[in-house]
């Protein structure tokens, strides 16, 4: 853990996480919010527990106070371009066909659009974790096919925060999972997620912060997020 504070101070000043004081960037985030909580529950849940998974990971790995909260508003807004997928795919209860999966991988690049076209400036870290969030640290995720640290750090946080929630979350198609299975899943793999695609520094913050992610996760829901567990 102290290596990866370390490691992560060190990345810290030469790799931003997007602060930045752009006028107007509350409200936005403030209207995307409400637009998922009107629009898609489960959702709004999903995004609202990555962003403060990744802001405890964020902070794990020595991120400033700023930058942290510029990290938890990038995660929250990370799977934005999902709105541009019919509903029908994203809760299907069922396999997928090709096409619908096409469909679904192209919510990332979907996603940094729509943020750019809100006013987000391409280094930022809301269009960093949208549009980088699923690739992998060995190079074998989409849509970009990065690799290491050519994957942003708000992303390469986003990613392992949303695995995490992810395999946590009861879905239309899955049931959900013991915080300590999914640690296992996410640490050794479990045949589809492998531990080379995460950063080794960033599932080391994992492991040393798992009893304040568990607990974050698990903590009281809103209103809206416990109308969001129930079955689509
Ligand atoms: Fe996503």
């Amino acid at each position: 853990m102290r290596r990866s504070q370390a490691n992560a101070q060190n990345r810290s000043n030469a790799e931003a996480v997007g602060s930045h004081d752009r006028n107007g960037f509350d409200i936005a985030v403030a209207l995307f919010t409400a637009v998922r909580q009107v629009s898609d529950e489960v959702l709004h849940a999903h995004e609202s527990k990555v962003g403060e998974i990744s802001g405890i990971l964020g902070a794990a790995l020595g991120l400033n106070a700023e930058e942290v909260t510029a990290l938890i508003q990038a995660a929250s807004l990370h799977d934005i371009g999902k709105f541009a997928i019919p509903a029908k795919i994203l809760g299907k209860n069922g396999p997928l066909t090709p096409e619908e999966i096409h469909e679904i991988q192209r919510h990332p690049v979907n996603g940094a659009q729509i943020l750019i076209n809100a006013g987000y400036g391409p280094d930022d870290a809301a269009v960093q974790a949208a549009h980088y969030h699923h690739e992998k640290f060995d190079g074998s995720g989409y849509p970009e096919g990065l690799s290491g640290t050519d994957i942003p750090l708000a992303a390469r946080i986003t990613a392992v925060a949303d695995v995490y929630d992810a395999l946590r979350a009861l879905r239309p198609y899955k049931e959900p999972i013991s915080h300590q299975t999914a640690l296992k899943i996410i640490l050794e793999g479990d045949g589809r997620t492998r531990p080379e695609h995460f950063d080794p520094d960033i599932l080391a913050a994992l492991l040393a912060q798992q009893a304040l992610v568990q607990a974050v996760w698990e903590a009281p829901a809103t209103a809206t997020s416990r109308l969001s567990r129930r079955p689509n």
